[in-house]
């Protein structure tokens, strides 16, 4: 008998460090959030199938034996991971209802994208009896972004999704694909979010910008007598030799990816030294790369970093995820968390006419489920 009712909890993702080093094969340190997408599913003996989200205030009715990609892009990512799925096992799928809500925020460079195609594609495989691997929920829901929605991201906001567990981070090398949970105690300190607000769109932006200027930076390194996968492959030295053959673009880009794929490696034995003031220093380093070298910041996130380095209380901070907007993260001592979050909220309200949302998170579990019936 197939299950007839499925909830399924899909966290988002954090990043300490190792900002756009996954399609870039080098070493990030992400973990899951304690916010979650909640998809309860039912079983239906329907024609057609029923999604509504709660959150973003949208349904769409459709029916599993008959897929087209639609106009709507949020649409999109409930399409493609049923195409994909199908595709991948070469099976009939039963119709279904499916409601979504939670607390994850959407846009905020949290992956809520990445959660709804996981959750997704994971209750739907319990529903159908499917027995979806881990690697398989991985492989499928990238596919989705890359192929279908056209992000050409890498996998680190999947990973850590299906990976995580409470209190650890994921040392994850994304080339070999193999990882390590680290285990992390932040003592008296908190892990701050704070959401510009500024709604970043992954496919309109210059995302797939820097995917390809990063190829570029390869194939110039290659073309000099190279064999190199990827730029992390690639010392300071010998890209520095190569300065002079690169437009000053492209030789930013891969200076960034080169020094902070370095950070990430430094950075988690610092975190396993237990020394955090260290480990934070790297993030502030990481956030000027992002921003000078790589040119994925802007102006409301340069602002919330820039207000954390005269106060003492707060260790780190930088932006977090793809950019152009979303978050920044930053490590706070918890007296601290009241008073700067009242402070910066005015701050930022005054200079940029729009609120800021502070969001405390922990580093919560991976994707988790219940079946209820
Ligand atoms: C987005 C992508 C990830 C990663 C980050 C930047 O979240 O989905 O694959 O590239 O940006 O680190």
């Amino acid at each position: 008998m197939n299950p007839k009712e499925v909830v399924v909890l899909s966290p988002g993702r954090i990043n300490l460090i190792g900002e756009h080093i996954d399609y870039n094969g080098g070493h990030v340190l992400p973990a899951a959030t304690d916010l979650y997408i909640r998809l309860h599913f039912y079983n239906n003996k329907n024609h057609f199938s029923e999604i509504e989200s709660k959150t973003i205030k949208k349904s769409v009715k459709l029916d599993v034996n008959n897929l087209e990609k639609s106009n709507v892009k949020w649409e999109n990512y409930l399409i493609g991971s049923l195409i994909f799925l199908i595709k991948e096992r070469n099976v009939n799928l039963k119709n279904f209802k499916c409601i979504i809500d939670g607390d994850l925020p959407v846009g905020a460079g949290i992956s809520s994208s990445s959660a709804l195609i996981c959750g997704f594609i994971k209750g739907i495989g319990i529903l159908n009896k499917l027995d979806l691997r881990d690697q398989e929920i991985l492989s499928i829901s990238r596919e989705v972004e890359y192929d279908f929605i056209g992000v050409k991201g890498g996998i680190m906001d999947q990973f850590s999704i299906i990976h995580s567990k409470e209190n650890k981070l994921i040392f994850l090398n994304c080339k070999s694909k193999t990882f390590e949970h680290i285990n992390v105690d932040l003592g008296e300190y908190k892990i701050l979010l704070l959401d510009t607000n500024i709604k970043h769109d992954l496919i309109e932006s210059s995302y797939n910008d820097r995917v390809r200027e990063c190829a570029k930076a390869l194939e110039i390194v290659n073309n000099e007598n190279g064999n190199f996968n990827f730029l992390t492959e690639i010392n300071i030295e010998n890209l520095n030799l190569l300065m002079r053959k690169m437009p000053e673009k492209i030789y930013n880009r891969a200076l960034f990816v080169v020094e902070e794929n370095n950070r990430t490696l430094i950075a988690k034995e610092k975190l396993k030294n237990s020394d955090l003031k260290g480990f934070a220093d790297l993030m502030y380093l990481s956030h000027y790369g992002l921003k000078n070298l790589y040119d994925v910041s802007c102006e409301e996130l340069d602002f919330l970093v820039d207000q954390t380095v005269d106060n003492n209380r707060i260790l780190g901070s930088r932006m977090m995820g793809g950019g152009f907007g979303g978050c920044t993260i930053n490590i706070i001592h918890s007296e601290e968390v009241e008073s700067f979050v009242r402070n910066i909220s005015k701050k930022y309200l005054k200079k940029f006419s729009k609120n800021l949302t502070p969001i405390i998170t922990t580093l919560g579990k991976g994707l988790n489920y219940a079946i209820i019936r």
